[in-house]
């Protein structure tokens, strides 16, 4: 895997192994996002596509499957640990997909490299928000598209509804701070900034999908406890305190609860897309 200078300690960290329950747990409630985000950029076969803070891959591996052998995906994030579970689930049909630890802000890339730059659930957490979406602009090729998702406001979404209220309840201000962060980029941030940077044709929409989770009793704890807010209740109650917070998720959302023990609930978050 290919190093560059590592970006200020900010943004979404997860310790341990909190990346690997990352992958697991959020892959339900992520899928139907990444193929909107990957729709949203036009992808065509043979297309060398950017996924910025691509996590542990979920956008870069349904890339991968959309441009082909020909094309080819590089997946850049600034946590080392993400990105090693990226490479251990990387699909071994398309073993090009390359993954760089690079800070959003100083991309290791020539000018014009890229057909695409896809981030999903990236954007809130970049330290320099204009600089992350100029470098974007810089390596992306002149027409080249750009996609990122970012959660609407949690009280759009019930599942994170959920989240606040358990937060507020086990885990104040420690917890409540990263949980903002994640919804801290609204539309009106992100189109601003893309305007500036010097994107054009910028649009952005609402959302939202029905997403069915597994029986939210051990779905719901093992979630929290992948996500940065879980991480923060845990560190200052342990983990009897991360259950307790998990079964009132559990328990807010009981009414989402299908005949199969399984919750099927709406997530909403905006997609803004941009050409350079
Ligand atoms: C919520 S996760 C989303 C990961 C992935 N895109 C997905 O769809 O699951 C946010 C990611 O942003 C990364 N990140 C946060 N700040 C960053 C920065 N300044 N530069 C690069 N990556 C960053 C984190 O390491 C984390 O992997």
């Amino acid at each position: 895997m290919a190093s560059s200078p590592k970006a200020d300690e900010t943004g979404f960290q997860l310790k341990g192994s909190a990346p690997e329950r990352y992958e697991e747990y959020s892959a339900p409630i992520m899928a139907p996002f990444v193929e909107a985000v990957l729709d949203a950029v036009d992808l065509c076969p043979g297309h060398q596509v950017l996924d910025l803070a691509a996590g542990t891959g979920f956008v870069a591996r349904a890339a991968a499957a959309r441009v082909g052998p020909t094309g080819h995906v590089t997946a850049t994030d600034f946590s080392e640990a993400m990105l090693k579970v990226a490479a251990a689930h990387a699909p071994r049909m398309y073993p090009d997909i390359e993954f760089t630890v690079a800070p959003a802000d100083r991309l290791p890339y020539a000018d014009d490299t890229f057909d695409a730059v896809v981030c999903q659930q990236g954007v809130q957490f970049f330290p320099d928000l204009g600089a992350a979406l100029v470098e974007a602009s810089r390596v992306l090729r002149a027409g080249g598209r750009f996609a990122a998702t970012a959660w609407a406001a949690w009280d759009r979404s019930p599942y994170f509804t959920a989240h606040h209220r358990a937060l507020t309840e086990y885990g104040g201000p420690p917890a409540l701070e990263p949980f903002a962060m994640a919804f801290s980029c609204p539309a009106e941030r992100l189109t601003a900034a893309l305007t500036d940077a010097g994107f054009h044709e910028i649009v952005s929409h609402d959302v939202t999908f029905g997403i069915t989770l597994p029986p939210l009793a051990d779905f719901a704890p093992g979630h929290l406890s992948s996500v940065p807010w879980g991480q923060a209740i845990e560190d200052t109650g342990g983990p009897e305190r991360l259950a307790q917070a998990a079964a009132t998720i559990a328990t807010t959302l009981a009414d989402h609860t299908n005949p199969d023990g399984t919750a099927t609930i709406p997530f909403t978050s905006t997609l803004v897309t941009a050409v350079r």
